[in-house]
């Protein structure tokens, strides 16, 4: 456990006069006090004359109406050495152009229209013209296998999906238990054979058959806009419902945060399938009206250094994992030109002090860390460029955020001990409108005039946030959320598996890896063979990277009287750290 004391050492200061550009929040204290959501609406977002609005037009039309249609949108490098460039003014016309083919495929206003694509640009062609037509667009990563899938697809209802031809056969197989999913689109980028059937439409026939011209959907800020499951401790992934006028906040968290100017070249490393790549991969930079990067290539050192040399990225976004992973890398920084970089910042999982040095030093330039969730929609807690870091910490809350340290009573807990990290929901401009189809989980969230975050920290006496720990039994890997029961639940379809307890164990370069405790059936022998054969059951069964990296085989699993796994024993037990309360354990 990590003690609820600030560290003091290494504090970075900021010197003013050494930013090659001013930064876009001169004073903290002062954006702050004087921050209100109704200002940065009339400043940062267009509505139109009837008052309504829309995110996607708001990405790229308002620009190409005031003059920028010719500036780069996207530089896209592809994984087989592809260089493309976008401008705003193509992306118009490209997602008018799906839009148009969504409405020749039935698609209206509210239905629910998933992206489950690699990182190609036709991936944000068909995000952005879902958002113009006003559907709601899910977007999910490539590593989800069937059963991720499924959880997705038959819970929100959806009703069309665009993929590849690589990707497709693993909805193939779940397609007759989606009764809902009218049609499949295939992007034929990637691939010479192409599935063929009935309800299945190219992507290219579609787009040929399209008008350039679409009249985009006015909606209401409320409206919904992209939906996003996120794991939690029990139960299935829960679908986090974010609507159009969200994307204020993501501009605002893009300018003043990742401080983003005019002629910076930008580099969000996150996939579209994650919040991260959603919100900072699309809405805040294009809704800025910046040229940002997107690359298709797996993380490698070589390759990344290589892209940010070669695309002169300034402004950087990226996760603790990766930056672990490039500090130890035999790879040296300066055999690239990386003096093109002037801002850096990190989200996802606790960003170690180290990790921050280090780039201080090879970079010249410290990591700045950022805090929120999926739910928040938005940076909400962060390090600003204008203000000093202490390393290990995530910082301030953004101007018009208000947050606390609370107790269970939603008491502020102000003398720096830890408590639970929360936030007056009202402040957070981009929060989750909706849990897609459960309101009971919705209101979970809420207590005392709460939104409770699920994280513990403290706050230091100079309001500076340190983050401690989950309060619950979620998982975060490589930055990545898994929820446990969904992992357990793919171990037991396992014929060997009686039952399985899974918990997250700290890993100094993942930040934590999957660790499953496994009963097997009498007479099953747990030997190595069996590990491999049930990681890769997961593997291909759940997702690419929910597996568990460890696997060890126990008797019996602690439970709860009431049955329930006590995946906190598992954890305490593994690390070696006292029990706790055992007094709701049944007999073990
Ligand atoms: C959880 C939210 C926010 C976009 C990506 C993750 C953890 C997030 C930090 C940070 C320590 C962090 C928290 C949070 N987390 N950022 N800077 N320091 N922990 O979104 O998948 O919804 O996960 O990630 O535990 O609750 P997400």
């Amino acid at each position: 456990m990590k003690q609820a004391t600030p560290m003091n050492t290494d504090i970075i200061k900021k010197d003013p006069t050494k930013f090659t550009k001013t930064p876009n929040i001169s004073d903290y204290t002062s954006s702050y006090k004087d921050f209100t959501w109704e200002k940065a609406e009339k400043e940062f977002v267009t509505f139109f004359e009837d008052g309504t609005v829309n995110a996607a037009y708001n990405m790229i039309d308002r620009h190409v109406e005031n003059g920028k249609g010719d500036k780069t949108a996207l530089i896209y490098k592809g994984a087989n050495g592809e260089n493309e460039t976008y401008t705003f003014q193509q992306l118009q016309k490209l997602s008018n152009q799906f839009a148009n083919a969504l409405t020749s495929l039935d698609v209206e206003k509210g239905d629910r229209f998933f992206i489950f694509l690699p990182a190609i640009p036709e991936r944000y062609v068909a995000f952005l013209g879902g958002l113009k037509l006003g559907s709601i667009v899910g977007t999910m990563f490539a590593a989800f296998q069937e059963a991720a899938l499924i959880d997705r697809l038959s819970d929100s209802k959806a009703k069309i999906l665009i993929t590849n031809a690589v990707l497709f056969p693993r909805i193939e197989k779940i397609w007759k238990d989606l009764p809902h999913l009218e049609k499949v689109i295939i992007v034929e980028r990637g691939s010479q054979d192409q599935p063929k059937g009935d309800t299945i439409v190219y992507y290219k026939d579609l787009m040929d058959k399209a008008s350039e011209d679409f009249a985009i959907a006015h909606l209401s800020k409320d409206d919904f806009s992209y939906m996003l499951y996120t794991s939690g401790t029990t139960g299935k992934p829960k679908g986090v419902v974010h609507a159009h006028g969200d994307i204020l906040q993501a501009i605002v968290t893009t300018k003043y945060v990742l401080d983003v100017q005019d002629d910076d070249i930008y580099w969000c490393t996150a996939d579209l399938g994650w919040v991260t790549g959603v919100v900072y991969g699309a809405l805040g930079p294009w809704g800025l009206g910046v040229t940002q990067v997107m690359s298709e290539a797996r993380f490698s050192p070589e390759g990344w250094y290589q892209l940010l040399q070669d695309t002169k990225v300034t402004v950087w976004y990226t996760a603790p994992t990766a930056i672990r992973m490039l500090m130890g890398s035999s790879v040296k920084v300066k055999d690239y030109d990386l003096s093109s970089l002037r801002h850096l910042c990190s989200v996802g999982e606790p960003l170690n002090p180290e990790a921050v040095m280090w780039s201080y030093e090879v970079y010249g330039l410290p990591f700045h860390d950022t805090w929120w969730q999926t739910e928040l929609g938005g940076i909400s807690i962060t390090n600003f460029p204008i203000m000093d870091i202490k390393p290990g910490s995530m910082g301030k809350p953004l101007p018009g955020v208000v947050a606390a340290i609370v107790d269970d009573e939603g008491k502020e807990i102000l003398d720096e001990a830890e408590g639970n990290l929360a936030l007056r929901p009202e402040t957070v401009s981009s929060i989750m409108k909706q849990i897609w189809n459960n309101e009971e989980k919705y209101n979970s969230y809420f207590s005392h005039g709460w939104y409770l975050s699920g994280d513990r920290a403290f706050k230091d006496k100079d309001g500076y946030f340190w983050f401690v720990g989950r309060a619950d039994d979620v998982i975060k890997t490589m930055g990545e959320r898994v929820g446990p029961f969904e992992v357990e639940s793919s171990l037991v379809e396992c014929e060997e598996v009686i039952e399985a307890g899974v918990i997250g164990k700290p890993d100094e370069l993942r930040g934590e890896i999957i660790k499953a405790f496994v009963v097997l059936k009498p007479g099953i022998e747990g030997t190595d063979e069996l590990k491999e054969k049930l990681k890769a059951y997961v593997k291909q069964h759940l997702a690419g990277h929910a597996y568990p990296r460890e696997i060890e085989f126990i008797d019996k699993l602690p439970k709860t009287r009431s049955g329930k796994i006590m995946r906190r024993l598992l954890k305490a037990k593994e690390l070696g750290l006292p029990l706790g309360d055992t007094s709701t354990l049944e007999d073990y």
